[in-house]
């Protein structure tokens, strides 16, 4: 089924157990329309085709279609080791539906932490099969809340670095779209934004259009009208110029994948945003919750960086733009070296680099922030 909706509050992801609905994010900002999602397999396909994403909508998504479509696998599967067996076969392709952004793998991970904590303790019966489910339902449910909040929490510490009196008419610069859209709600880097903007101290956002799929310019401006936030959009290749003319005074953008020592995966065009800061002495900011810190890579050079395919480059809305037989390369993200980037806010705080090292200490960080 698809239905057009009108809301007051821009939302990606509608849930209530047992519906899903994602909003179309292909077709915004002409169309306003959402789609239901049925089972794992069809939200794959909506993290696949990109009609969702951004890294913590992803996460929710995945886990959000495995949880309406349980109660089709509890009465389909009559032993807890065929019910086991149809949850991970779901989870393994939900893991294939796209590479880079963590948020996903955390969350599948977790599922299956379930899976094997329970499968060992519950004994074999209908009754166990339906404890379970009620647990991974109740997991992806508790996801929706979780985000929200972290991004709130993100908001407040990205608007506690600006707290300065001098601080008053700020210009933030971002990427990518990291706002409702990206995330179950508020937002992580635009999160930041929407903070500084309701304690008053914002003066003004300019946002990329993000080549190659636009999400700055479809997704970003569409949530900063929708927000009455003061902004300007740009070009990627503005970046430099709108920085050497206007005092700009931090780029916040968010992550699909941090790694140990702080290396980040955003999407592409992120690492010349901070290469264009450095020069210009602006800071620059990561804003990301704990669920996309991956501290099992050591470096950014470790990061599955996703390739998409050669339309989004040569092609506008169907509209061939490029000359036929150019060769194309579209990494859908790139890495920032840890040591461009001034801090990255979570919901716990600030990560920044040690004073006596200079590095990143993003292990230490999460234990310390596991132990409040
Ligand atoms: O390819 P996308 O649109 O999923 O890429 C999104 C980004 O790179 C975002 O900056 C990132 O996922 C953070 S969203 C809060």
């Amino acid at each position: 089924m698809t239905h057009s909706s009108h809301s007051q509050k821009l939302e990606a992801i509608r849930y209530s157990r047992g519906q899903l609905s994602l909003i179309d994010q292909l077709k915004l900002p002409h169309v306003t329309e959402f789609f239901d999602v049925r089972n794992s397999s069809e939200g794959a396909q909506a993290i696949s085709s990109m009609k969702v994403r951004g890294a913590p909508a992803i996460a929710v998504t995945a886990v959000l279609s495995l949880a309406v479509e349980i109660p089709e696998l509890v009465s389909k599967n009559t032993t807890m080791s065929s019910f086991v067996n149809a949850i991970e076969t779901r989870l393994d392709m939900l893991a294939a539906s796209r590479p880079t952004a963590v948020n996903l793998f955390q969350a599948l991970g977790q599922i299956r932490i379930i899976l094997s904590k329970e499968v060992t303790q519950l004994p074999e019966s209908r009754e166990s099969i339906s404890t379970l489910a009620s647990k991974i339902t109740m997991f992806a449910e508790g996801m929706l809340e979780k985000d929200l909040a972290d991004n709130r929490a993100i908001g407040a510490h990205g608007a506690d670095l600006f707290k300065s009196a001098a601080q008053r008419s700020l210009k933030i610069l971002t990427h990518c779209n990291t706002g409702s859209l990206a995330t179950v709600g508020y937002g992580t880097a635009l999160g930041v934004i929407r903070a500084l903007h309701d304690r008053g101290q914002l003066a003004h956002a300019y946002a990329t259009e993000t080549r190659p799929y636009n999400q700055g310019a479809r997704l970003t401006a569409f949530e900063l009208v929708f927000e009455r936030i003061p902004a300007t959009l740009i070009t990627d290749s503005m970046v430099s110029f709108l920085m050497a003319k206007e005092k700009i005074n931090a780029v916040v953008v968010g992550a699909d994948r941090v790694v140990a020592n702080g290396d980040t995966a955003n999407k592409v065009g992120t690492y010349q945003l901070a290469i264009a800061a450095k020069h210009h002495g602006v800071p620059f900011y990561v804003a990301a919750p704990l669920t996309s810190i991956d501290t099992t890579l050591p470096t950014g050079d470790a990061i599955h960086i996703e390739e998409r395919p050669s339309q989004e480059l040569t092609h506008i809305f169907g509209q061939r733009i490029a000359a036929e037989g150019i060769g194309v390369w579209n990494p859908s993200f790139d890495v920032t070296p840890a040591k461009l980037i001034s801090g990255i806010i979570t919901e716990h705080g600030v990560i920044t680099h040690d004073t006596s090292t200079g590095l990143m200490n993003v292990k230490r960080f999460i234990e310390e922030a596991g132990k409040k």
